[in-house]
Formats: structure tokens, sequence, C-alpha cells
């Protein structure tokens, strides 16, 4: 476990009914990530990757168990508290991407700074700067459908960390990039961790786990396999 934790789980459940059968996407997660960590959580498919992810940005509710910011539970947390978590706190990179049907890429990204108090003409500088960055200068006023995959995952990325939030939850932020993209996503993330963003990444690649996150858990069947201990996928990478 970090020293000083920025996020933490406790017994952390969420289970599913559907009709006679429950299913246990976590079943009783104990983690935390540390303040400005760079976590990445491997595991196969169905094994609760999401499920996790989801939790920990406030955007859903365990079965039991609880997620704490700091010492605070986010349930114990009022509406509006919780709404500044997520609005202001996590940047969210998600699998199936979310990105706005009838919105251009660039309002998709200026999107994300419409509720912090950022003024319009610094909204579209941020959004525009953020979009060339990661390759997208020419195709900013294109709409999510006229995107390739690999597109759509990189305005994805540029939507989460333009409002400069706290900690950053990825969920395959490459998994549909060619190798060169991918590297580009990758040092991006390197490079914004070092200036002190906490960084959770879910990935399938292991050896991009273990390349650029300080630590990896791995999951199975909703449970953390070997968490933290020295010399397992928990401890910090040599
Ligand atoms: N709304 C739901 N209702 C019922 N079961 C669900 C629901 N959402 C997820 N599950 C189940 O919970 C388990 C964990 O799902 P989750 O999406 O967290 O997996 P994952 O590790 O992210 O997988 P992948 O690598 O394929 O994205 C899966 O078995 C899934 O079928
Ligand atoms: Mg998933």
């Amino acid at each position: 476990m970090p020293p000083d934790p920025y996020l933490q789980t406790t017994g952390l459940c969420r289970h599913y009914r559907r009709g006679p059968t429950v299913v246990k996407a976590l079943d009783g997660v104990t983690m935390a990530v540390g303040r400005g960590e760079y976590l990445g959580i491997v595991g196969s498919s169905g094994s609760g990757k999401t499920t996790l992810l989801n939790l920990l940005a406030g955007l859903d509710t365990p079965t039991s168990g609880s997620v704490s910011l700091g010492d605070v539970p986010l349930t114990a947390m009022s509406r509006r508290e919780l709404a500044a978590y997520r609005a202001r706190c996590v940047g969210m990179v998600f699998q199936s991407f979310n990105l706005i049907a009838h919105a251009t890429a660039l309002q998709n990204v200026e999107m994300a700074l419409l509720f912090n108090g950022t003024p319009p003409r610094e909204r579209r500088r941020r959004a525009s700067a953020i979009l060339e960055r990661l390759g997208l200068a020419d195709r900013m006023t294109h709409h999510p459908a006229d995107l390739s995959g690999g597109e759509q995952q990189r305005v994805a990325v540029a939507r989460a960390i333009v409002k400069k939030p706290e900690i950053l939850f990825a969920d395959e932020p490459t998994g549909n990039l060619d190798f060169e993209n991918a590297l580009e996503i990758a040092s991006l993330l390197d490079t914004l961790n070092k200036e002190g963003l906490a960084i959770v990444l879910v990935t399938h690649n292991l050896e991009m786990a273990q390349q650029y996150t300080q630590r990896t858990i791995r999951m199975q069947y909703g449970v953390i396999l070997q968490a933290g201990q020295p010399g397992s996928a928990g401890a910090p990478h040599p």
C-alpha cells in the first residue's frame, strides 16, 4: 500500500443481480492509489477492472465496502461534494470513449472545462492545444462518427486531461491505437505523471504496465491477486 493514499478501498464489492444469479464483478477489493502514483491494473476480460474504475471515480456505488478520498468515504459526501470530486479531481478515459456524437472533436474536449469556470476563449485555447499535441490539429471540426477509432480514443484522452485533474483513470487508452500513437499517449501520460498527476491505467498489456507504471495490480474474478507483497505484481517495479 502507498504511504500517502489519495484514494483507498476497503472490502469493495459490486454484485449485479441477474434474475436468480448474482454476478460478483468485484468481490472484496482492498487497494489504494498513492498521491501522484502511476498504478497499473491488469487482468483478463471480465475480471472487474472497469467496475473498479467506475467505483473509484464515484460513477457507481458499491454493494458493500467503501471507497475513500483521503479518509472520507465517497458515500459520506454530499451530492455537491461528490459532484465536485468528479468535476475537478477526476479525469476519465472510458473504454468505449463516450464522446458526444453531435459535437465536434474540439467541442467534446472544451466541454470538460464547462463546469469549472474556465472562460470560453481559454477553453478553446486549451482544448485546441491538447488536440494538437495528440496529432489531431486537422480533425478538430470532425464529429466522432467521422473519426477513426484511434482518433476517437485520442479525443477521449484529450477530454480527460484538459481540465488538469488530480487523478486520471484510463481504461485501455491505447487499445485501438497503432504502435506510434500508443507510444505518443503512453509518453504523454508519463509526462503528466511526472508533473504530479496520479494515474490508474487499465490495460491487457502487462509489458506496457510494467514499462510505464510504478506498480501493477493483477485482478481475476473480481479479486486482486498478489497485492503489494515484496516481489509480487503489486510491488513497485524494479
Ligand atoms: N451491468 C451489469 N450487469 C451484470 N453484470 C455486469 C454488469 N456490468 C458488468 N458485469 C459483469 O461484471 C464482470 C466484470 O465486468 P468489467 O466490465 O468490470 O470487466 P473488465 O475487467 O473491465 O473486462 P474487459 O477487459 O473485457 O473490459 C463481467 O463478468 C461482466 O459481465
Ligand atoms: Mg473493461
